[in-house]
């Protein structure tokens, strides 16, 4: 066989073993760990091939190939820019069909792909993996249904957050995203798909979308700023020390600023295409009103240790936390909500603001400790959730606990009848009998009203900016933010590169 041959059969097998892995859809070429060309360009170069050294009758089936590869080509590209399309019906009859629609929505119009995977080997996002939502959406609020958890999951994101996420879902109905009635229809029938029935039941939407409309338009422009100036601002300022923007270089690593400490802060290249203004004004002026989950930091002690550091994940029975040691080795530590330690406290005043979740007392007219989570407060009293059951307590109708600490170590919990530490005597009401204690005697008492866990997530971004930063600087600060639609990552070249050929 001459060399002209092999050449010929070669390329003829490329360009049909590529156009059958193309059409299966199978992933691209791999070589060791690296993924070559896909299989749709592989194919584009065989035709080429094919058509300089193949004569006629061979030609002509590469053309063959070459259009069918172009209608598949084409095809393959329609779910993504027919989400453009508006809704106009849904068709009950094949609900299966409605949640394709509504696949569609979700991963094009929606945005819920640029938040939300739908894979569970994916790593751990600041949103829900939305795997099995079918089902689970049945146990996220007691009483609630599926269909009803995720309507409101829709129309009022904030209303129930899924524990250890902030608030950070748009209000889907609203402005940028703006979807239907309809879309949001389908989109509920492909999530009750990821794991459960779809119910296609009519819904009435629970908000008044003429009435958004009007309000929308009474708020002040707020943009009048100038984006440009505003780039500056950001890199003056040094947001760009912490945050990462497509097309800023970031100064060098290791490079600290002097004052505070640079920590790793979300990437804000695209953070105007899901949030609106007053988020990111929000963001800035008051850094922990919504933290982004994965950055909080906290301090927490479990089993007598102190572990400082950022609060990586948190679900209802443990949290992950990362800390760093002084060398800038890292390491994770999982802590069961059970084995936080318990704390003295001393004011019974915005307890959930200061971290507590769970909570000791003892009523006046009760003689043992009820301990319970916190499910609610107001400034009169707390809600806990003992056993099965809600129950509320006054606050101010709480007996005053004291420890005190003998010299030699003996500890000793009781009410507290009278007496501090600037006294000569303290009395105790111990297991039912007053005990006196000389103050000489004792190494410490500390007085609590009440004890409870505590797990607070601060923001780790500085909350000066609002005193730094002039009015003018602000805006033109946010009119540059608001340019980070993700819009400008494809204008610059480097990172284009850096997706995939795909
Ligand atoms: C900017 C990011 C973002 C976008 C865009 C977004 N979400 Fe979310 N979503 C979140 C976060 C964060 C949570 C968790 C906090 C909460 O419960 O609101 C969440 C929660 C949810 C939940 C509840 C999950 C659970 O496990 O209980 C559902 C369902 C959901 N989103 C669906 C959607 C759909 C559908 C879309 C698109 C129409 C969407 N989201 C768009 C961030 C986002
Ligand atoms: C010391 C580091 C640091 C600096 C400096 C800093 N930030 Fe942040 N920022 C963070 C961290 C950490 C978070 C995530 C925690 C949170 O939500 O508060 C965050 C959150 C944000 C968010 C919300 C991001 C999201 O994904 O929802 C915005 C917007 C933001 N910062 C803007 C700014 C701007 C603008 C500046 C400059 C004026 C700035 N930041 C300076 C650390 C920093």
């Amino acid at each position: 066989m001459s060399k002209s041959t092999l050449i010929k059969i070669a390329s003829l097998i490329l360009m049909v073993v590529s156009f059958i892995a193309y059409i299966a859809g199978a992933s691209a070429f791999p070589i060791a760990s690296e993924n070559l060309l896909p299989w749709s360009a592989w194919f584009l170069i065989a035709v080429i091939v094919n058509i300089i050294v193949w004569s006629n009758v061979v030609k002509l089936l590469t053309f063959s190939l070459a259009v069918i590869w172009f209608y598949a080509f084409v095809a393959g590209l329609v779910p993504e820019s027919s989400t453009a399309v508006n809704l106009t019906e849904l068709d009950w009859s094949d609900p299966d069909a409605v949640a394709e629609q509504g696949a569609l929505v979700f991963n094009g119009k929606g945005q819920c792909a640029a938040c939300h995977t739908v894979d569970t080997s994916a790593p751990p996002g600041r949103c829900p993996d939305l795997t099995d939502i079918g089902v689970n959406a049945a146990t996220r609020v007691p009483g609630m249904d599926a269909k009803s958890y995720l309507i409101e999951s829709m129309y009022q994101p904030a209303n129930f957050l899924v524990p250890g996420y902030g608030k950070i879902m748009p209000e889907v109905w609203k402005a940028p995203i703006n979807l239907s009635k309809l879309e949001i229809e389908a989109v509920i029938a492909y999530l009750q798909s990821l794991g459960g029935e779809i119910d296609p039941t009519p819904f009435d939407e629970p908000i008044d979308r003429a009435d958004v409309g009007t309000t929308a338009e009474a708020l002040p422009p707020l943009l009048t700023g100038d984006s440009e100036l505003g780039k500056k601002v950001f890199v003056d300022a040094a947001c760009i020390s912490c945050h990462a923007v497509t097309g800023i270089e970031s100064p060098a690593a290791g490079e600290t600023n002097e004052d505070f400490e640079v920590v790793t802060a979300p990437d804000l290249s695209e953070i105007a295409a899901f949030n609106d203004m007053r988020y990111l004004e929000e963001s800035i002026l008051l850094p922990a009103a919504q933290i982004v989950s994965g950055y909080g930091a906290v301090t927490v002690r479990a089993k007598g240790t102190t572990f400082q550091g950022t609060l990586v994940s948190q679900d209802t029975e443990k949290i992950v936390v990362r800390t760093k040691a002084a060398d800038g080795t890292e390491e994770e530590h999982t802590i069961l909500l059970t084995e936080i330690d318990d704390e003295p406290i001393e004011e019974l005043t915005n307890l959930q603001a200061r971290g507590y979740f769970t909570l000791t007392l003892t009523p006046t007219d009760a003689e043992a400790p009820v301990t319970g989570e916190i499910v609610s407060e107001t400034d009169e009293t707390v809600t806990l959730k003992v056993g099965d059951e809600n129950k509320s307590f006054s606050k101010t109708d709480v007996k005053s606990q004291m420890t005190v600490i003998i010299f030699d170590g003996d500890e000793i919990v009781g009410d507290h009848v009278s007496g501090t530490m600037d006294d000569d005597e303290i009395v105790l009401m111990v297991d039912g009998s007053e005990e006196m204690f000389d103050t000489f005697d004792l190494e410490e008492a500390t007085m609590t009203r009440a004890r409870g866990k505590k797990l607070l997530v601060t923001s780790p971004m500085p909350e000066n900016f609002p005193i730094i930063l002039s009015v003018a600087d602000m805006t033109n600060l946010l009119s540059f933010l608001r340019t980070l639609t993700g819009a400008t990552a494809e204008a610059v070249p480097e990172e284009a590169a850096e997706v995939p050929a795909e």
